[in-house]
This record gives structure tokens, sequence and C-alpha cells, in this order.
């Protein structure tokens, strides 16, 4: 069976298809079989972070480790039975498909409530939720007092995520292991970063998820896009010296995937 990561926050931008390239290129990298997905059927960035990386190390003569990414099934309505799901069909269809020669599957969703979305979180083995540090994508998780001190109850993502929860428990299916990232972190704002910090550390025992050390704000991740790079491609590809600023941004995901814990991986980045 793959180990299925799903990488979801209903806020848009917060860092889903950075952060998915990155952690499924990562595991190719280190030798798993990794297949990706993307349920944003309009803006496909992680397909076209895929689809970049194939045609740029192809011009290259390159051959490196990749996520094998597919697309979403079309399917005939009239095969559908009775009361079945058009997109939840397609979705089952694609991870079977990934399923049998892969050791990983990252699926990264849209930036809005889907059904796609809500049937691929219950999916999840491991969800990884990046957080832009403000207190307007908190509020998806939940609502807060006005000092952004008392956590007044959950919001609608966290209710999302609770319902996935409850339907893999009802299946029998082990609990999701829930990892918000903090992402985009900036060197100044200190008192905004502890705030966020102490409400996040409060609402993590209160609706169970774990917090990863997070990802600064780096130039660097807005310009690897259109080669479909990641961070640990830079050297493959003749960046003979990495600046400080990118050898800092590789221990952040090397602090993640530590964090992840994910089956029979060892860092090696
Ligand atoms: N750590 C970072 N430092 C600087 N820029 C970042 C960082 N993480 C993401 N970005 C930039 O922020 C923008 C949003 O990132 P991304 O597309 O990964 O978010 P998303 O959550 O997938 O968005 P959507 O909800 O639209 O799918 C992009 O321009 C990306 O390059
Ligand atoms: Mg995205």
């Amino acid at each position: 069976m793959a180990h299925i990561i799903v990488v979801g926050n209903e806020k848009g931008g917060a860092g889903k298809s950075t952060v998915s390239m990155h952690v499924a290129t990562a595991l190719a990298r280190m030798g798993h079989r990794v297949g990706a997905l993307d349920l944003d059927l309009r803006q496909k960035t992680m397909g076209r972070y895929c689809d970049n990386r194939r045609r740029y190390l192809e011009g290259e003569g390159l051959d490196l480790p990749s996520p094998r990414y597919i697309e979403l099934p079309q399917i005939d309505q009239s095969s559908l039975g009775e009361g079945e799901n058009a997109y939840d069909v397609r979705l089952s269809k694609a991870v079977s498909e990934l399923e049998a020669d892969s050791d990983f599957i990252l699926i990264d969703c849209p930036g809005s409530h889907t059904r796609l979305s809500q049937v691929a979180h219950s999916l999840a083995d491991t969800l990884i939720t990046p957080l832009n540090d403000s207190f307007i994508d908190f509020d998806l998780l939940a609502r807060i007092d006005n000092d952004g001190e008392k956590i007044l109850g959950p919001s609608v993502y966290s209710e999302m995520v609770w319902n996935a929860r409850q339907l893999r428990a009802q299946a029998g299916l082990k609990p999701i292991d829930w990892i918000v990232l903090r992402n985009r972190l900036g060197a100044q704002q200190m008192i905004n970063k502890m705030k966020m910090e102490k409400a996040l550390e409060r609402l993590s025992k209160r609706i169970g998820f774990r917090i990863a050390p997070g990802f600064s704000e780096r130039v660097i991740f807005r310009e690897l896009f259109p080669r479909g790079l990641t961070l640990l491609d830079l050297k493959d590809v003749g960046v003979k010296q990495l600046n400080i600023s990118n050898v800092a941004a590789r221990q952040e995901l090397r602090d993640l995937l530590t964090t992840l814990a994910l089956p029979e991986v060892t860092i090696r980045f």
C-alpha cells in the first residue's frame, strides 16, 4: 500500500503546490517511487510544475528523479452507478493507477472547498497544511478573540479535517497524521510571529495537529517553477555554489521531512 500525503488548505496561495513539489521530488530523489495528483483541475499548478520539469530535463539531456504525475482520468458519465459521484470515481481510479507502483502518492489540493479535496482528505495518511503567517489564514483553522489569544472554536477547514478523521475511523483506517507548516515567514514582524506561534501551539493541542518548523519567505521558491526544479536539484543543473539563503532553505526542507517522519524514509540530502 502506498502512503498517501495530502497537501491541503482551503486558503489560496498558502504554498501548497510549492510544498507538494518539494516533498514529492525530495522523496523521489531519496529513491522512493512517488506518484502525484493535482486536484486543482483548473489551475493545475502541480501538473504544470511537473510538465515544466519534464520539458526542461529533456531539453538539457538530464535524468533526475521525479514524481510520476498523472491527470485524473476522464470517465463516461453513463458508466456511473446510481448515487455514484463522477469526481469520487475519477479520484479513486487515479489513486489505484498510481498505487500499483508507488511508495508514496502526493495529492495537491485546490485552495478552496471542493468535493475532490474533501474526499482526498479522508484518504490522507499524512496531511500537510501550509499556512501563511497571518491571522487571516489562521481564521480557517479556528476562530480567535480580538487579542489573537483565546481560541473560540474550530473553523471551516478544521471541521472538514475532523470529518475526514471521523470517516477514516469508521472505515477502520489509521488516523491522519496532520502537520501544519508555517510558510513565508518574514525576518521581521516579531510580534505577529510570536503571537501566531502561541496561538498555533494552543490550537495544535486542542484539535490535534503537529507543527513543523516553517519555510521562510525566499525569492528562490518563486524562481524554480518555470524549469520545474526544486531546491534539491540546483547542484545537478550546474549551480556550483549555493548561496546562504538556498542552503538555509534546504535545511528547512530537511527539517520538514524529518518532522513528517514518513515510513521507511531516511533523510539523505
Ligand atoms: N516560502 C516562500 N517564499 C517565497 N514565495 C513563496 C514561498 N512559498 C510559496 N511562495 C510563492 O507564493 C505563491 C503561492 O504559492 P503556491 O502556488 O505554492 O500556493 P498554493 O497554496 O498552491 O496556491 P493555490 O491555493 O492557488 O493553489 C507562489 O507565487 C509561490 O511561488
Ligand atoms: Mg496550488
